[in-house]
């Protein structure tokens, strides 16, 4: 079975919560809702959930990663905890679709207007000159 890894960066602030150095960070909380959000889900086994200390899109925090061996890794950005429906629904779209490749039309809208970057599945196929 293959692993899909949801990335989530725990360490992003948002503007408001930099204010707020007390309280937990944007990304801490982002991280948390997903927890809550894929013990609900029919699905919770299927996505392992990583929390990491930044993944170098600081300026665009909520920040995440969803990647799997074979697959389309996409950086998400600019996310919050409303985000998390629309980010386990593109979630479970991704287990579900050879390489993950989601067709944009069906992806959830937060992903649409949240892509940071999409990188090709590894490992890269040898190419022959
Ligand atoms: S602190 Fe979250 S991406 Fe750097």
């Amino acid at each position: 079975m293959t692993q899909h890894t949801l990335f989530v960066c725990v360490l992003c602030r948002s503007s408001k919560s930099a204010q707020e150095k007390t309280e937990s960070s944007a990304g801490q909380s982002l991280f948390e809702q997903l927890q809550q959000g894929l013990a609900a889900c029919d699905w919770p086994e299927a996505i392992h959930l990583h929390p990491v200390r930044c993944l170098g899109a600081c300026g665009h925090a909520c920040v995440v990663a969803l990647a799997a061996p074979t697959k389309l890794t996409f950086i998400l950005s600019q996310l919050s905890t409303a985000s998390v429906p629309e980010l386990l629904q593109f979630s479970g779209q991704y287990v579900a679709c050879a390489e993950g490749r989601v067709p944009y039309k069906e992806r959830p809208e937060v992903v649409r207007q949240g892509i940071h970057a999409v990188l090709p599945p590894l490992p890269v196929p040898n190419v022959e000159p």
